[in-house]
């Protein structure tokens, strides 16, 4: 039978929430912690192996090299240098360690024979995505990041705390870049099928500010940030979701960093969109009616996305 192998490269705050939620979950049966820093390395697969014996599912943890992630299912890039995040908060400020990083190491997976899905959560999320993409040359889909769905999921938290309703019973995407330009596309936003137009007629919890509470959510990370320099639980989660789509082939719709090739007017660029996620990554991106204002947010973001790939083309 065959055995669900995800290898994870990265193994900072994020990359051990990720391996820890994965197998915590019971998403993989066997995972491969690749990072240059052997002390880390060794670190986090001990403590994770420590944890298997009272976990509910049971879960291999090896360290590998960049050549033993040829036969895994998925791959969960997030390697990064979080302390450059410090001076300004603004994930494009990593784009100078992270491209190269990835740039470094993507010929060695290629090499491998990996011919899965990679799950990208290293910032900025929409270039690197876009790197590692180009980078494997694997079927369009098989690369995205986690981008607007860890965004997301921050508006579905403001909104469930604003409305009382529950998550799950909530549609509403944060699109556009997994940074500064994200927005909130009001005029997509049900509660199994009553638009947020229609709630708001007759019940004022839903008349709410909406530029305050997708403030909110876009400071959501920086709120974690600011306490302990990282973020973990919402992205481990958000990663770890994606990965058990792919792996169970479920063609979930969830919002992603996805290349678009037309859709929504835009082309050559990976950006924030809802997607029909199976066991070939992004197999359909969704295109909603968006309003005018939420067009011109999408074009806005798409461009900034434009901006900084040109940066690290020019730079190489
Ligand atoms: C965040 C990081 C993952 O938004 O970009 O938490």
């Amino acid at each position: 039978m065959k055995t669900r192998k995800v290898g994870i490269i990265g193994l900072g705050h994020v990359g051990a929430h990720v391996a820890y939620s994965l197998a915590v979950q019971g998403i993989a049966d066997e995972l491969v912690l690749v990072d240059s820093n052997e002390k880390k390395v060794e670190s986090e697969c001990q403590d994770l192996r420590d944890s298997v014996a009272y976990l509910p599912h049971r879960v291999t943890v090896n360290i590998g090299t960049y050549e033993d992630l040829g036969d895994c299912d998925v791959i969960v890039n997030s390697i990064g240098k979080i302390e450059i995040l410090r001076a300004n908060q603004d994930r494009t400020d990593e784009m100078k360690f992270t491209v190269p990083a990835v740039n470094s190491y993507v010929g060695r997976v290629k090499a491998s024979g990996f011919d899965g899905v990679v799950v990208n959560i290293t910032n900025p999320c929409d270039v690197v995505t876009q790197q590692l993409a180009k980078g494997l040359g694997l079927p369009r889909g098989r690369v995205f990041g986690t981008g607007t769905g860890l965004d997301t999921s921050r508006l579905l938290s403001a909104l469930a705390r604003q409305t009382g309703i529950d998550h799950k019973s909530i549609t509403a995407y944060m699109l556009g870049e997994h940074g500064n330009q994200q927005f909130a596309a009001w005029s997509n936003v049900s509660f199994r099928g009553k638009s947020l137009e229609e709630w708001a007629k007759t019940d004022e919890r839903f008349r709410f500010d909406r530029d305050a509470l997708q403030k909110e959510s876009i400071r959501g990370g920086w709120v974690t940030f600011s306490g302990k320099y990282c973020t973990e639980y919402g992205i481990a989660t958000t990663a770890a979701r994606m990965v058990s789509i792919v792996l169970h082939d479920e063609k979930q719709i969830m919002p992603a960093s996805a290349e678009l090739c037309g859709e929504y007017g835009e082309k050559d660029v990976f950006v924030g969109v809802p997607c029909v996620i199976g066991k070939n990554g992004v197999e359909e991106v969704v295109e909603l009616s968006l309003n005018e204002r939420e067009k011109e947010e999408l074009k806005k973001s798409c461009d900034v996305i434009r901006g900084n790939i040109k940066m690290v083309e020019e730079k190489k």
